[in-house]
């Protein structure tokens, strides 16, 4: 995938741009705080329809205006694929997507017609943050690669909320009737989320494995990625979730949140047999977030046929000289966005292209 064209008007620190990258690597070159992340935060919005960073659109609105807008051009193998995203500041759920120059009513139909991979200094949180952070992750990883995925988990979550606004009710006396067709809802709904996570989890094992013996240089140290949930071993998620609702009920009712089901699931992420998040040096759990990001881009690249875009952010300076080695030359053959505040960092790469960031203009 090549992008062709990405331009930008009232975001973040962008009054105004338009930019034509040439394929191979860019390396966008500036000081702290010059704009750098956010043109890549915007080739993001244009694939996932939000930002890496934050999940209040209303900050990727430049300050002092009420609207925004992102438009990001593409050639694939198949065609040229055009996304733009328009964000308002008045209104928090109001965001227009248009795909090929079409507005569509549901963001999920502009997945996959972008695809990038962001790496990123956050991407730390997902080997050793909260659950929360593995399983965006892995949902990120499967709309892009499979957007009716990002139906299923939508309308699983929609039902989960109900289901918990419910209990809450309970509480204050409302009905529990109600929770029978919630708790049905809820089975029915987790069926895809569970297999699919699990096939996902499975790939990743394998891959990441591969790239941080790559990257590290260290065939001893076996990385290895098990998924973890409730109903991993189930042979029947639907029947098994719903019998776990039905007998967990009087405590989610104390609780008022529900205790079972896909929400609570997680990947358990071991280094040499032990969980890298509490046993894990800073550089092999940076090393581990490198080969989880490296594994996202071959699986787009094998379901889609077409590499995504590689976002690189902030990632070359914290790596020692032979791992950063190492992770360019994984990187060939694909269109990559690179930061960095200094041409230096790059160390022996030569990119195809060089733009200058200065407050919000790029030269
Ligand atoms: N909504 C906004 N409106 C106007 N300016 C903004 C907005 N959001 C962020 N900025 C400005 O954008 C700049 C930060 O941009 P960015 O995060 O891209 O910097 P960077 O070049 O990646 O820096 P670093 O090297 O520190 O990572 C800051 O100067 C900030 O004030
Ligand atoms: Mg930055």
């Amino acid at each position: 995938m090549l992008l062709k064209q990405l331009r930008l008007h009232d975001f973040r620190s962008y009054k105004q741009l338009s930019l034509t990258p040439p394929g191979g690597v860019t390396a966008i070159v500036g000081e702290n705080g010059a704009g750098k992340t956010n043109l890549l935060e915007a080739i993001h919005l244009c694939c996932l329809g939000r930002s890496h960073r934050t999940s209040n659109d209303k900050d990727m609105i430049r300050e002092g205006t009420e609207t925004c807008g992102v438009h990001a051009k593409v050639l694939r193998n198949i065609g040229i694929d055009e996304v733009g995203v328009r964000l308002y500041a008045k209104n928090r759920s109001k965001k227009m997507v248009y795909v090929n120059g079409k507005i569509v009513p549901r963001i999920g139909e502009m997945m996959g017609h972008i695809n990038c991979v962001m790496f990123s200094p956050e991407d730390l949180d997902i080997v050793k943050g909260s659950p929360q952070g593995r399983r965006r992750f892995v949902d990120m990883l499967l709309s892009q690669s499979q957007p009716a995925y990002f139906y299923a988990i939508q309308s699983y979550n929609n039902v989960l909320k109900q289901r918990n606004a419910l209990l809450k009710g309970i509480a204050k006396g409302q009905s529990r009737q109600q929770l029978d067709v919630w708790d049905e809802q809820l089975a029915i709904r987790c069926v895809p989320i569970v297999r699919l996570r699990q096939q996902t989890a499975d790939k990743l094992n394998v891959l990441a494995q591969k790239h941080y013996h790559v990257i590290s240089g260290r065939e001893q140290e076996i990385l290895a990625i098990r998924f973890s949930s409730q109903l991993e071993a189930s042979l029947d998620p639907q029947a098994d979730l719903f019998r776990m609702l039905q007998q967990g009920r009087e405590d989610d009712i104390r609780r008022l949140s529900t205790s079972f089901g896909p929400h609570r699931d997680d990947l358990n992420i071991f280094l040499g047999g032990r969980e890298i998040k509490t046993h894990g040096s800073q550089g092999q759990i940076r090393t581990a977030a490198l080969a989880l990001r490296l594994s996202e881009m071959d699986i787009l690249t094998s379901v889609n046929g077409d590499p995504p875009l590689l976002l690189l952010d902030d990632v070359l300076s914290e790596l020692d000289v032979s791992r950063r080695t190492r992770l360019i030359s994984q990187l060939r053959n694909v269109q990559t966005l690179i930061t960095c505040t200094d041409l230096k960092e790059l160390r022996g790469a030569v990119p195809d292209c060089v733009l200058n960031v200065h407050d919000g203009i790029v030269s």
